[in-house]
């Protein structure tokens, strides 16, 4: 609910080591994830969305996550990680939850395509 009201690290990152972009296959809604990486881990990481409140409070949640985890660790973060955090969020918003997960790893991606 507090990242849902107070929302964190929503906005555009200037020239980000790589970039997600996913679109919900469920309700058409567009999630980006910008993502800058020193020494293997996320030391920074943005998020924007035309998504509901639940995909904004949980990519506000993701993003907190993963800023200082190695890329392998928040490439494998999922919606088990944060069950406690999203308690209460109705089943059929968890395709929301997912889609900021989704351009994280994409965004992760588009590191390693641009690092190789
Ligand atoms: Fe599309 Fe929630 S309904 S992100």
């Amino acid at each position: 609910k507090d990242h849902l009201l107070k929302p964190r690290n929503i906005g555009h990152m200037a020239e980000p080591d790589g970039v997600g972009e996913v679109t919900g296959t469920e309700c058409g809604d567009m999630m980006t994830v910008y993502i800058r990486v020193g020494g293997g881990r996320i030391t920074d990481i943005r998020f924007k969305t035309f998504g509901c409140w639940a995909a904004i409070g949980a990519a506000s949640l993701l993003t907190e996550t993963a800023r200082g985890m190695t890329v392998e660790e928040a490439e494998r973060l999922s919606i088990v990680d944060f069950e406690g955090d999203l308690a209460g969020i109705p089943s059929d918003k968890e395709h929301c939850v997912e889609l900021g997960m989704l351009a994280l790893r994409r965004a992760i991606e588009n590191y390693r395509f641009r690092s190789t």
